[in-house]
Formats: C-alpha cells, sequence, structure tokens
C-alpha cells in the first residue's frame, strides 16, 4: 500500500515538474508568451479558439513579429505579422510544407487525403489532383450546380407557404450535401427534400462530435505519433465507413458499365493507374469535408448581412436580374464569375466570418524568423489567426461594418498582401476555391432573386459562435425571415 502511495506521489511531483518546465518552453527560446501559466486560446473563459487568440494578437500586435503559445501544453508559434505569415506560406515553404495532421493509411483510410499528407506524398498527390480542379473542369459541373440550386429555391419556395421563419443555415447545408455527394459520389442524395437522408445525417456527424470524440481528435492533432501507434481514428467510424463504402459502389458501378460523367467521381477514377481505390476514395471523402461545412458556412453568413442591410440585398438584386435579362435570361458560367457586386457581397462576407479562421503549418527544419533573433525550432506548428486579420482596423477600416466596397476593383488593390486570406495561401491553398465560389455564388444568386432576406426575433444581433465548433459557428442556428418577391 505505502509503495503504491509513494509512486502516486511521484507521478504528481513530476508532472508537476514537467508542467512547469513546459509552460516556460517559450521564455527559454526567447519568445514573448501571454501569460506564465500557459494559455489555452481562451476556451477556458468560453471564447472560440479565433476569439482567444484574437485577445493575444491585439495585446502583442507592433511588439513582436509572432509569440509563443500553447494548445493545452503543447507549445505553436503565433505568427502576427503579415510579413512573417508572407513568409511562412509562401517565401519559406520549403520550412512549412507540412500541416502536421494525425492521418493513419491503414487504421482510418478517409484520414490520408490532401488536406493532411505530408512532405513528398502531399506534392505528389498535389500535382496529380490539380487538372481536377481547373476552371474548365469546373464549368463542366456548372449545369449541375444550377440544377441543384434551382431546387433549392423549388423547396424553400414550397416550406415558406407554412412558415416564413427559417434556419438558413440548415437550408445552405442541405444545399451543399446534396451538390457536393452529387458530384463526389455521384449520387442523387435528396437533402434539400429531406433533412434525414444519409448524406445531411453523416455530412452533420463529421461535425457533431461527442465529447469523447472531440477529445481523441485534439489528441491525435497534437500527439500524431502515439495516436498512430494507438492506432486512433479521427473521423467518426460510422461517417468514415458510410463514405469509403458509397465511393466503392459508385467506383465499381461505373467502372463495370463504363460511365464517365461530368463530376469529381469521373475525374477521380482518371486517376485509377496512380492511386488505389482506398487512395481515391479517402479524396472523394475530402471534397466532401472540405467543401460541404465552408461553403454553407460562407452562404449562411452572407444571407445573414443581407438580411441585416437591406441596400446592399437590393443592390445585389438589382445587378443580379440586370444582368441576367441583358443576357438573353440564360445564367451562364462566365456571367456567374463576371457579377462584380455578388464577388465583392462574397469576398466581404468572408472577411468578416472567414470559414476557416485559423490556418495552420508544421515547422520541419528549424527556422530563423528574418529580422529577428528568434527561431521556431523543428516540430512546433505555426497558427496562424485569419480571423484577426481580417478584423484588424489598421488593415480594414470599421473592420465591424459590412462593406462590399471594400473589394471594389479599387479599393482591393490597396488591401495590404496577405491580410486578407479565406482560402490561405501559397502553395498548400485552397484547390477547390473555385467549386467553392462556384456553388456559394450560385445558390447566394437564385436565394437573392426569389426572395427577400431578413431579421426576425430569432435572428442573433450581435452575431455569437459556437465555442467547440471547428468552422466559425453561428450559435442556435441563422434564423431568418424570408419572403417571396
Ligand atoms: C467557400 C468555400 C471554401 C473555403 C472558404 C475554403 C477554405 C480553405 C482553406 C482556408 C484551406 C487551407 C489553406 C491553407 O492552409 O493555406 C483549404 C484547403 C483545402 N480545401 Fe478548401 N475551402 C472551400 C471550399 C473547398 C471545396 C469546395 C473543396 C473541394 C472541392 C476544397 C478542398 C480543399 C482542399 C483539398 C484543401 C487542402 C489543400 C492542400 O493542402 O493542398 N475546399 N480550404
Amino acid at each position: 500500500m505505502a509503495s503504491i502511495f509513494y509512486i502516486f506521489v511521484s507521478l504528481i511531483v513530476l508532472i508537476y515538474f514537467w508542467l512547469r518546465k513546459r509552460n516556460n518552453y517559450w521564455n527559454e527560446k526567447g519568445f514573448l508568451q501571454p501569460g506564465t501559466k500557459g494559455s489555452f486560446m481562451g476556451v477556458t473563459k468560453g471564447k472560440t479558439p479565433f476569439q482567444g487568440l484574437d485577445d493575444y494578437y491585439k495585446s502583442f500586435k507592433g511588439k513582436v513579429k509572432a509569440i509563443g503559445i500553447y494548445q493545452f501544453f503543447v507549445p505553436s508559434v503565433f505568427p502576427i505579422d503579415p510579413d512573417l505569415i508572407k513568409h511562412i506560406l509562401m517565401k519559406d515553404f520549403s520550412h512549412f510544407h507540412d500541416r502536421g495532421m494525425y492521418h493513419n493509411k491503414e487504421a482510418d483510410p478517409t484520414s490520408a487525403h490532401l488536406l493532411s499528407l505530408d512532405g513528398q506524398d502531399w506534392r505528389d498527390r498535389r500535382t496529380k489532383m490539380s487538372p481536377i480542379f481547373t476552371s474548365g473542369k469546373m464549368k463542366m459541373m456548372f449545369e449541375n450546380v444550377d440544377r441543384i440550386s434551382d431546387k433549392l429555391a423549388e423547396v424553400l419556395q414550397k416550406n415558406i407557404e407554412t412558415s416564413n421563419v427559417h434556419d438558413m443555415k440548415r437550408w445552405s447545408q442541405k444545399f451543399t450535401a446534396d451538390n457536393i455527394g452529387n458530384v463526389a459520389f455521384g449520387l442523387e442524395c435528396n437533402c434539400i427534400e429531406d433533412e434525414h437522408s444519409v448524406f445531411m445525417k453523416y455530412g452533420r456527424r463529421l461535425l457533431d462530435l461527442k465529447p469523447f470524440e472531440i477529445i481523441k481528435f485534439i489528441f491525435a492533432m497534437n500527439l500524431p505519433y502515439l495516436a498512430r501507434v494507438l492506432k486512433v481514428r479521427s473521423n467518426p467510424k460510422d461517417a468514415g465507413d458510410f463514405f469509403l463504402n458509397t465511393f466503392m459502389q459508385t467506383f465499381e458501378y461505373r467502372q463495370t458499365n463504363n460511365i464517365v460523367r461530368n463530376d469529381f467521381v469521373s475525374l477521380l477514377l482518371g486517376l485509377k493507374h496512380l492511386y488505389t481505390p482506398l487512395e481515391l476514395a479517402a479524396e472523394a471523402f475530402l471534397v466532401f469535408a472540405a467543401g460541404y461545412e465552408t461553403s454553407s458556412t460562407l452562404m449562411t453568413f452572407t444571407l445573414y448581412e443581407l438580411a441585416l442591410n437591406q441596400d446592399i440585398q437590393d443592390k445585389l438584386r438589382e445587378e443580379i436580374t440586370t444582368r441576367i435579362e441583358e443576357n438573353d435570361g440564360k445564367l451562364t458560367y462566365e456571367l456567374l464569375f463576371e457579377l462584380k457586386y455578388l464577388d465583392m457581397v462574397i469576398n466581404e462576407s468572408l472577411r468578416k466570418y472567414p470559414p476557416i479562421p485559423i490556418l495552420f503549418r508544421k515547422c520541419v527544419k528549424d527556422y530563423k524568423i528574418p529580422g529577428t533573433d528568434l527561431t521556431i525550432p523543428k516540430g512546433i506548428k505555426a497558427l496562424i489567426n485569419v480571423y484577426s486579420l481580417h478584423h484588424d482596423p489598421e488593415y480594414f477600416t470599421d473592420p465591424s461594418k459590412f462593406d462590399p466596397e471594400r473589394f471594389s476593383d479599387e479599393n482591393s488593390k490597396t488591401i495590404k498582401p496577405f491580410t486578407f486570406l479565406p482560402f490561405g495561401e501559397g502553395q498548400r491553398n485552397c484547390i477547390g476555391m473555385r467549386f467553392g465560389q462556384m456553388q456559394s455564388k450560385m445558390a447566394i444568386l437564385k436565394l437573392i432573386k426569389n426572395f427577400k432576406f431578413s431579421p426576425c426575433e430569432k435572428t442573433l444581433i450581435p452575431m455569437e459562435f459556437e465555442t467547440f465548433a471547428p468552422f466559425i459557428t453561428p450559435k442556435e442556428g441563422m434564423w431568418l425571415k424570408v419572403e417571396e418577391r
């Protein structure tokens, strides 16, 4: 009994000294760090990680180029200066080409994809996948996106006959799940008509993690080597298996019946001489995971701001109707991308509410920060808080104001490089940007053309965010009043 007691006390003492040493990690390396007891990025104060980081940003901006922080005792570096961010994302990419995300090809096949792969594996995959995302390939999928966004307007129309107050976050998710399920898995997913459809169920399952799954995820992201040994799964097993099996079935069906369509499935099948079916399934899964919530988030916050700013909503509607009329009533891929005001509105929404508010890279060899004596050690992750840059009054005057004019041709020239990063930057930026823009713009266009959006009693003003969501997420949905025009 006494020996168990001594082991227990020794363990406590060891942990105490380890934590003390850990909390001093950055001080010893010469970096400033917020507080003396480590830093939990605001989570303990009920804030989201990007809001917690924003507090540090405001305290340290102008004093240093980067500070040291701790993600639950794991040291990370937080670059503040846009010039340093440019070095990390682009100029000195050879030091920062990885994200250091957990993936395990054997135990969790859907985790090994472009977003998580490292080094040469990532480089080879990115080179082979890039031709799938060209403007020409996106144009091939335009008709499908057009059809599904018409369906969104049609079904919403029927629903407003019963009630004109709707959670537009849920409608946006139904649209992107239908759309991406269709192009990445080749199926009519029926999410818009039936919110209990399997694609909606598993799409939401990827985000609505149970507390134990959140802990597992944080553990795997911070201690990937140990997680690999323990064969941890980073995605819920039921959702991972669903997407994997669905892709495999479509893959076999298309092969056997020689079917080629204008979608991601056929483009991925074009790579079957280079990758195994499981590797291709992981990429189809990523297209869904990366494109579903990002684009629906963009749609959700755009509708919110348009509801709060009726003059901007009217101006946008005017552009849409006039330009389509001038084009003989036809909406084409080219016209969608020529609508300047729509583009300005979307960019302003991405600025105020970047769907992925924090970017990260892993330092793969010691990196001396230019113009300082500080060195980021190999193995440390750099967290770039896009939210802070987008809300810094030095870069965007009166940042809480929704003002699409910031992105007019003339004004956008004055935006400081590396302060507007909704799709990331450099060699590892978002490969699906064009598709994300196409589907979000198309849906917003159809919704604004057919409906008027305004705030209702349930609309959250000012906006509040969910604390533990991986994307920027409104608390309790996005309730708006929807009326036919
Ligand atoms: C509005 C919609 C979207 C937003 C805001 C968005 C944003 C981002 C961001 C911020 C990154 C990280 C970039 C970096 O670290 O520098 C990223 C990476 C990525 N995105 Fe997107 N994304 C969107 C839509 C999509 C779609 C529709 C797809 C797929 C069809 C996609 C596929 C990817 C992939 C594969 C990566 C990883 C690229 C790599 O590491 O090489 N994204 N996205």
